[in-house]
């Protein structure tokens, strides 16, 4: 399914698969197309074990579908039996683990002159069926439930039924689905009401099959409903789009695997009741292009496309009318919080609970396993990002979200997963784990560089004796506007290193002396026992630089604040803060390495770096990143040229001052950055960190 590409990509090199046909839609071209008048062609299908599974039982119901078991470019042709035509099956009807072929089957069996016994797996008998026995009993159908209330296995008798209008409590597509076949069926009017509006995958298909579908917002929710249903379906003839679903994977692959240039997923299905992740992503950071080439069935088609991060994703809050839209994915929004700067919390998601497992539970207890701090909420998670190494053992409970979540976090740098049971992702993704391995991974080395010690470390020298030692140093220094802060902070992040971000211990200092009262004209007279008295510490949250004031963890906006920033280049211009902060700053040294971002690193702070590079870039293009990075839009000439001024009047005083002046490192390999995209930067650092460690090897 790899299109192009094979190797670590280059800055640039675009990277370009595809994933299997939609699992719903799929389900529903099976389901519809047996209920059809004539031959359905489907090209595209997911023959994932959902769909064989309910391949078979329609197979035990008469209906002859050819191409299901056959190779993937094959299509599939079902030929429909028409709405009341299945046979009276012979045994039980297994859906193994699939919950839309179990409800949409029954909603459809509710409507045929037999009597049909459905059950399914361990994870499927468990699932709560009563929200669709209840309607459908109230339609007309039979419905024993076999074993315990409620739970498949269970007869259904259909028969004539009576029109409904249905107020469900949770938003189901598959509850709305098997209400809507029942009535399309019969031939009888029905309606459903749901509290949010869930994926509309039967209603496009019903109305490609010459349905007349009525839909819209009603109070309290979403309504769709057939008032006046045909009295046959047209056969389908469709392609089916690649699974969003499926798609979601390998965009959180790319986001977590620092995947060098981009990664395009193509002819994926963009209907918008499915895609609710992509402005959650974008909330943390993570741009997705869209681009829609088509339709298909009634469903918009494209590509999705993801850049090069630029960092660690920032924690998001996601609940309420968010969540139908992106049931399926908060699987994987778990794993990128887990990554994600800050504390993601998810709400209003408890239906996660009845899932093909209880995905609250299994992610939590996965994700504690391997080292994330989880909070697990009745109807949701909060889930606290880290940059430490996440290893262990998860467990899938059968169900492919989970295995697949894992194994894609299991397939970045600075994890070692193992998941029990691989084999569970056919269900939705067969291939999934070869497309995986096939994905192109970091060099070994960069895996090496997440992990703080590996055993040939500690093998190798004195690491383990002196943790400072094994400590490969980056130095990156700059002028105004060169990018240096989210280079580094890219760049520390790809590796797995630390940031050590000497910008924000300067700003606790100044804020440190501002709270004791220091008078600014005193500033300058900061003696180091003053200084001392401080109490700055710099701790590290698994990886990322926290710094703290008098035993407390100074907020972010505290660091930022307005004072602080008034003052904090005359504070970092005492020679006494220069020079009672080195040791601070080298203590920072530890695990495999450490990206140093400030003007001295590579001359006073780390002489003796391993990599140091310089940024510059030409003023008007540092002036115009500057503006955009105020959020001002597309600057003029003369606004450029203005603040561009600034910044050589800035240049020419950071490297005339007296104390720490900007000069770069003689040995300091520079990097114009004006025509280079931010993802080349980091590539080009990356670099030349893989050639230092080949060269100290
Ligand atoms: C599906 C609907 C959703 C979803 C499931 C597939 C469908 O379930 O989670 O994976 O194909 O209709 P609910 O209808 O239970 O929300």
């Amino acid at each position: 399914m790899i299109e192009t590409g094979g190797e670590a990509l280059p800055g640039g090199r675009e990277l370009s698969v595809r994933v299997p046909g939609d699992k719903s839609i799929t389900q529903r071209a099976l389901i519809l197309g047996a209920l059809a008048e004539g031959e359905s062609r489907i090209g595209g299908v997911l023959r994932g074990e959902d769909p064989l599974a309910t391949g078979r039982a329609l197979a035990g119901l008469g209906v002859e579908i050819r191409g299901l078991e056959g190779s993937p470019e094959s299509d599939l042709r079902i030929r429909g039996r028409g709405l009341r035509g299945w046979r009276q099956p012979d045994g039980v009807l297994d859906l193994e683990n699939s919950g839309t072929g179990a409800r949409l089957l029954a909603g459809a069996l509710a409507a045929q002159p037999l009597t049909a016994v459905l059950t399914g797996d361990e994870s499927l008998t468990s699932r709560p069926m009563e929200r669709i026995v209840g309607p459908l009993r109230r339609m007309g159908a039979a419905i024993d439930c076999l074993g315990v209330p409620g739970r498949l296995p269970m007869r259904v008798t259909g028969g004539p039924l009576v029109p409904l209008c249905h107020r469900g409590t949770v938003a189901s597509a598959q509850v709305k689905s098997a209400v809507l076949l029942a009535g399309v069926g019969a031939g009888v009017a029905v309606e459903v009401c749901e509290p949010r509006r869930s994926r509309d995958h039967s209603e496009l298909m019903l109305e490609a099959m010459g349905v007349s579908v009525v839909a819209g917002a009603v109070e309290g929710g979403w309504s769709v409903g057939v008032p006046a249903p045909p009295t046959r379906l047209a056969p389908l003839d469709m392609e089916v789009p690649g699974d969003f679903s499926s798609a979601a994977f390998l965009l959180a692959w790319a986001v977590l695997s620092g995947c060098r240039g981009a990664l395009t997923v193509r002819g994926v299905g963009l209907n918008g009741t499915r895609t609710g992740l992509l402005p959650v992503l974008a909330r943390m950071g993570i741009g997705v292009d869209v681009a829609q080439r088509g339709t298909a069935g009634g469903e918009p088609v494209g590509d999705l496309r993801v850049a090069a991060p630029m960092g660690p994703p920032r924690a998001v809050e996601v609940g309420g009318a968010e969540i139908p839209a992106m049931i399926d994915e908060v699987p994987v929004l778990a794993i990128l919080a887990a990554r994600a700067e800050g504390v993601t919390r998810i709400t209003g998601a408890r239906e996660l609970r009845v899932k093909e497992s209880d995905r609250l539970t299994a992610l939590a207890l996965n994700l504690r396993r391997i080292g994330v701090a989880v909070e697990e909420l009745p109807d949701g998670l909060e889930i606290e990002g880290t940059r430490g190494r996440l290893a262990g053992a998860a467990e899938c409970f059968g169900d492919h979200r989970i295995a697949m979540c894992f194994g894609v976090l299991g397939a970045t740098p600075g994890c070692d997963i193992r998941v029990d049971d691989p084999g569970v992702a056919d269900v939705s993704f067969p291939g999934f784990w070869k497309l995986l391995a096939r994905l192109p991974h970091r060099s070994a080395s960069d895996r090496r560089g997440r992990t703080a010690y590996t055993r040939r470390d500690a093998a190798r020298g004195d690491a383990a004796a002196n943790p400072e030692a094994g400590c490969l140093v980056v130095a990156i220094d700059g002028s105004a506007g060169s990018g240096k802060s989210t280079t580094a902070a890219a760049v520390a992040f790809r590796l797995g290193f630390r940031h050590l971000d000497s910008g924000a211990v300067y700003r606790a200092v100044t804020l440190g002396l501002i709270e004791r009262g220091t008078a600014d004209a005193v500033l300058e007279e900061v003696t180091p026992e003053e200084l001392a008295a401080l109490e700055i510490d710099v701790k590290w949250g698994e990886g990322r630089m926290e710094v703290w004031l008098d035993g407390n963890r100074i907020p972010e906006r505290d660091l930022r604040s307005e004072r602080v920033t008034a003052r904090v280049s005359q504070v970092s211009a005492i020679p006494a803060v220069r020079s009672g902060l080195l040791d601070l700053q080298r203590s920072a040294r530890a695990g495999a390495g450490l990206v140093a971002e400030g003007r001295d690193m590579g001359s006073v702070v780390f002489p003796d770096a391993k990599v140091k590079v310089h940024l510059d870039a030409d003023p008007r293009e540092r002036a115009r990143r500057r503006i955009l990075q105020r959020g001002e839009r597309s600057p003029g000439p003369a606004e450029i040229e203005a603040e561009a001024d600034r910044l050589r009047r800035r240049d020419e005083r950071d490297s005339s001052r007296r104390v720490a002046p900007l000069r770069r490192a003689p040995d300091a390999v520079v990097i114009d950055t004006t025509g280079l995209e931010p993802d080349e930067q980091i590539d080009r650092i990356v670099r030349l960190v893989e050639k230092a460690r080949r060269v100290s090897r």
